[in-house]
């Protein structure tokens, strides 16, 4: 199994202090932060850009920066998230015609590519060429928009599934995951969770944190 990573969305943060968000994250143990990035187009609300990434990379520069991209020209936005200091770079198949283009794209401005996919699309629009072409793969375990939605474990039949196909990739699940489904994930096949309300809303995260990477470890 891939190494677990626990990235918390920074989207159930204080965003009007987002960078010591971040860094009490770090402190607490995480992996990554799960930035999520919303154009109020592809999906019906506004979050933050570029612009504002550049300055959490600029205030904790060890940061790893877990760009999901939810929205509707993923090329467009490639080169600033970069040169923001963006690490890895998550587009949504349901949102370009062109995905192997954004891929490279991606690749040429050398962020790690991870390739999202909505709940209500199957795993077999991930050919073998595009999923091994990317990095990572996200199965969204809500629809995308919003922090703090129930969790959909049918979605986990796709993690499967695509852990199968794609053994030695990182499989991401994002929406209402929490120490009481993290075992389900993993079990599923994931290695990388994002939980949002789940860390920075608990009491003690880096509590919420150790305990998700635990299950994942087991
Ligand atoms: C939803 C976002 C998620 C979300 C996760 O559109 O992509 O990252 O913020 O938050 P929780 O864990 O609260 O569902
Ligand atoms: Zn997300």
């Amino acid at each position: 199994m891939s190494k677990c990573i626990i990235s918390p969305s920074v989207l159930a943060s204080d965003l009007s202090k987002l960078s010591s968000e971040c860094q009490r994250m770090i402190d607490n143990g995480c992996d990554w932060l799960h930035m999520d990035v919303m154009d109020g187009n592809f999906v019906p609300n506004i979050t933050m850009g570029a612009p504002i990434l550049t300055w959490v990379k600029k205030n904790v520069p060890e940061i790893f920066m877990d760009c999901h991209m939810m929205v509707a020209d993923p090329a467009k936005w490639v080169p600033e998230v970069a040169k923001a200091g963006g690490k890895s770079y998550t587009f949504h198949y349901e949102a370009t015609s062109d995905p192997e283009g954004v891929i490279s794209l991606i690749k040429q401005h050398d962020m790690l590519v991870g390739l999202a996919i909505s709940p209500e699309t199957p795993a077999s629009v991930i050919t073998e060429s595009l999923g091994n072409a990317v990095d990572m793969l996200l199965v969204m375990t809500v629809r995308p928009g919003h922090g703090g939605q129930k969790f959909m474990p049918e979605c986990l039949e796709k993690v499967k599934e695509l852990r199968e196909r794609f053994p030695g990739k990182n499989i991401q699940v994002d929406g209402g995951v929490g120490s009481g489904n993290a075992c389900q994930c993993a079990r599923a096949g994931s290695n990388v969770l994002v939980a949002g309300t789940a860390i920075f809303g608990a009491e003690d995260p880096k509590k919420t944190i150790q305990e998700m990477r635990s299950t994942v470890d087991q």
